[in-house]
């Protein structure tokens, strides 16, 4: 019982806080601390209470709600949040979940969900093993000059700071990559050192080791300054750098090179989305097909691919309906065709959202980050649990 883990109800509604009492008698492993009919006494306490699970009913004021728990994770990263409503939209999902709580689980609560739900989570609070909510996000063409950095530079730029969570940017370009150039950045460490060291290096020193964006939670791994030295760089390196990487970032972004080799490959395995890159015009299009082609052959699942059309105006004399048919794989997101931006901003050294973040494509490159991230948070919803909302 010494070993049990504190649970915090939150509930202003006695009834629903005597059903979740009962419903944790039959856990192990927990034990509840206690209960609040007050919210803001409930989230101060669970800001102080160390390594904690809070159960919390958002149905009413949910936007407080939401900010507590976003102030409460700020406050005790140890505070393990399960929310409860009786609204289950998909929208609601994403909200508390991006707030930062573990779970959401819809009213009336059916003890057996709400009981594996639990156990889940103390397994994995438990567990000091790499916790599965890191993303891998890859952006790949077979092709050049078709935007794959462009996009991994500014996806990576925002998503960091959509989330404020950890994000690493890795250029795997590992012979003339462009990432550091995008970004303005001399690191004094490239991918060559990190791939010696990575089994050396604890989470501190690997994030020394990185390049940080300015002041943001954005972390670089730059290609190797010396063209030799990439070469040596192996497969086995590149897995090990994303297996660390993942106990420490929310989000990994992988500018990947044109060649189809073993680093490739790897870094494609490791990807939970592949961002695969086209601009409308017909040999670029046979390049993605062919792109397609491969993913089939790797034994990819459909959901990891998603067919990005950069450059794009409207107009165009090929038509997205032929595209689709040629490449078998829907467009999941356009970006407009902005060269002015996009040169400025790549001679300048900086995101496009520095050089006008109301542009088109900073506009455009938001809301993909924002949608990228909404599905990632969905897909691990239809794997983990609440199997009987739809979203
Ligand atoms: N949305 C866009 N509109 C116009 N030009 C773009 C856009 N995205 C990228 N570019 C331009 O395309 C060129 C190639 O981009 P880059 O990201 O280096 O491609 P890749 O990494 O595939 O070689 C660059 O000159 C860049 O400015
Ligand atoms: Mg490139």
């Amino acid at each position: 019982m010494d070993n049990s883990l504190n649970v915090l109800l939150i509930d202003s509604d006695e009834n629903s806080r005597s059903i979740i009492k009962a419903y944790l008698t039959e856990a192990e492993g927990v034990g509840i601390a206690a209960e609040f009919s007050d919210y803001d006494e409930g989230f101060n306490l669970a800001g102080n209470s160390g390594k904690c699970i809070v159960v919390v009913d958002v149905s009413e004021n949910f936007d407080k709600c939401v900010n507590c728990i976003k102030h409460l994770k700020s406050q005790n990263k140890e505070a393990f949040v399960i929310a409860l409503s009786n609204r289950a939209s998909a929208d609601v999902i994403i909200k508390v979940l991006r707030s930062g709580a573990k779970d959401l689980v819809a009213k009336p609560v059916i003890k057996t969900e709400f009981l594996d739900i639990i156990n889940d989570l103390i397994k994995d609070i438990n567990s000091t093993e790499t916790k599965d909510t890191c993303k891998i996000i890859s952006t790949f063409s077979n092709k050049g000059g078709i935007g794959k950095t462009s996009i991994a530079v500014n996806l990576a730029v925002e998503l960091a700071q959509m989330s404020k969570e950890k994000v690493a940017l890795i250029d795997l370009n590992l012979q003339l990559g462009d990432v550091a150039t995008f970004l303005d950045m001399t690191p004094p460490f490239a991918m060559d050192y990190i791939a010696d060291n990575i089994n050396n290096l604890d989470e501190e020193e690997l994030l020394k080791a990185m390049t940080r964006y300015k002041n943001t939670s954005l972390y670089v791994i730059a290609d190797p300054l010396n063209i030799d030295k990439s070469k040596d760089i192996t497969a086995e390196q590149i897995k090990n750098i994303l297996t660390a990487l993942k106990k420490t970032f929310t989000y990994i972004v992988i500018d990947i090179g044109t060649n189809i080799d073993s680093k490739t490959i790897t870094a494609l395995d490791f990807s939970d989305l592949i961002l695969l890159i086209a601009i409308v015009n017909l040999p670029a299009i046979r390049s993605t097909q062919r792109c397609m082609e491969l993913f089939d052959k790797l034994g990819y699942n459909a959901d990891k691919i998603k067919l990005v059309l950069n450059r794009y105006m409207e107009n165009e004399d090929i038509k997205t309906s032929d595209i689709e048919e040629v490449v078998k794989q829907k467009v999941y997101w356009k970006i407009p065709n902005n060269y002015l931006i996009m040169m400025s901003a790549i001679n300048k050294g900086v995101p496009v959202n520095e050089i006008n973040p109301d542009s088109n494509v900073a506009v455009n490159y938001k809301e993909f980050a924002s949608k990228i991230s909404d599905y990632l948070i969905t897909q691990k919803l239809n794997k983990n649990y609440i199997r009987e909302v739809r979203i």
